[in-house]
């Protein structure tokens, strides 16, 4: 695909073909999760009708055909963020998953009673809670990275909470609840200066814009499968080699062993180190034809085709009268967040459901953030490759109505 051909992509997923309500589905969940191309949905159906067979367990036929594929697609993802090597490249079970490894094999080895670890105030709660329960566990202390009024980052408060008790700054490259893009880049570039690691939440950015681990130097990079457009239950944790070793696996089972007696078991080396039982290879494959399937479209292209969508969005819903935008930024990716003046935030998702318009209301798994902003909630849409300007024609038609019935 040379040119980005909004309507040829839409061929490849044909979920959004159907009607909802009796209306032509528009669907703008995306930074939920997003639908599937039929490359991958054929990608698993292949799995399961050729070669599925359990990984690295196996001489036969079967297993080394899908082991093979498996670690094709951890090259892959290598590959998609540019890491170094492919011991660098931990399936997990989503960013969760990824976040969780993280906070108890790195917090096991390196966190002590009276160290901290830096947040952002707009972090959704999967990069929030397993730093409270690490903190709880070693005695460390959580310290939040203020946000202004628009949802962004407040730098100068950032370097004014970096000390040498930090140990661990942990973002999102991307708010998921405002679509703000974070700036990973001062922020990783501060936090080396005072000998803190950096953990880079990427579950709404890896599919939205290019990623370059070495290029950002960040110590761990997490994002998730389902968002990724493959399947649900995969995800990918980077972690710079020399870090991983240092650590202790997260979890004990079959596949992380080199060898086992009731006196002593051996670890195997990186990444199985973290891959204990049998991992979701067929997920994993999903993630590597998905990958295949952004590169094919080009993620350039993608960047910049969602770009615009998003811009023409905030544009056109600024011109709702009484329409509130939360995450005014100009560096922004893929979500519009806001609310209508006097009308709950489920009565807007519901009503636009019954246009056969899918968008997100609440908290968007982001409590703190909805703080910051006084409100309990918004309406979110969300934005993928196979969006069109059309269909947030339908949104602001959708809002018109929305109005027009309660108020
Ligand atoms: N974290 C996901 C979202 O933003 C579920 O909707």
């Amino acid at each position: 695909m040379n040119m980005f051909d909004v309507e040829k992509i839409r061929e490849q997923f044909p979920l959004l073909t159907q009607k909802v309500n009796g209306k032509n589905l528009v669907y703008l969940d995306n930074g939920a999760t997003v639908q599937k191309p039929l490359r991958v949905i054929e990608k698993i159906k292949e799995i399961y009708t050729e070669y599925n067979s359990n990984i690295h367990r196996g001489v036969h036929y079967l297993s080394n055909k899908t082991t093979e594929a498996y670690e094709n697609a951890r090259e892959t993802v290598r590959n998609f963020i540019n890491a170094n090597s492919t011991e660098e490249i931990i399936f997990t079970k989503g960013t969760t998953d990824a976040i969780n490894l993280v906070a108890f094999s790195f917090g096991e080895k390196y966190i002590k009673k009276g160290d901290e670890i830096l947040i952002a105030e707009t972090e959704h709660h999967s990069n929030i809670v397993p730093w409270q329960m690490m903190c709880e566990r070693k005695g460390a202390k959580i310290k939040v990275i203020p946000a202004d009024n628009n949802g962004e980052l407040i730098l100068s408060e950032y370097k004014k909470l970096l000390n040498k008790r930090t140990k661990l700054v942990a973002v999102a490259q991307v708010a998921n609840s405002l679509g703000i893009i974070n700036p990973i880049e001062d922020i990783i570039y501060e936090a080396r200066k005072t000998g803190a690691k950096t953990l880079i939440d990427g579950a709404q950015a890896v599919q939205h814009k290019s990623v370059d681990v070495q290029k950002l130097d960040c110590d761990f990079y997490a994002f998730s499968g389902h968002k990724t457009y493959a399947e649900t239950g995969i995800g990918i944790l980077y972690g710079k080699k020399e870090l991983l070793n240092e650590m202790p696996p997260y979890q004990g089972g079959g596949d992380m062993i080199k060898s086992v007696s009731f006196e002593k078991t051996e670890y195997t080396d990186l990444p199985l180190k973290f891959e204990a039982g049998t991992s979701n290879y067929v997920g994993a494959i999903s993630l590597g034809e998905a990958i295949n399937f952004i590169n094919s479209v080009g993620i350039e292209k993608i960047e910049k085709y969602e770009t615009e969508l998003l811009k023409y969005a905030e544009e056109k819903l600024s011109l709702i009268n009484g329409l509130t935008i939360y995450g005014k930024s100009k560096n922004k990716t893929s979500a519009v967040s806001f609310l209508l003046k006097g009308i709950h935030f489920y009565d807007t998702g519901m009503i636009l459901d019954k246009l056969g318009i899918a968008v997100r209301t609440g908290a968007h798994c982001a409590e703190p953030t909805m703080k910051n902003f006084g409100i309990s909630g918004t309406v979110r849409a969300s934005f993928a490759m196979y969006n069109t300007k059309e269909e947030i024609d339908k949104l602001y038609e959708g809002l018109l109505k929305v109005k027009n019935m309660l108020l």
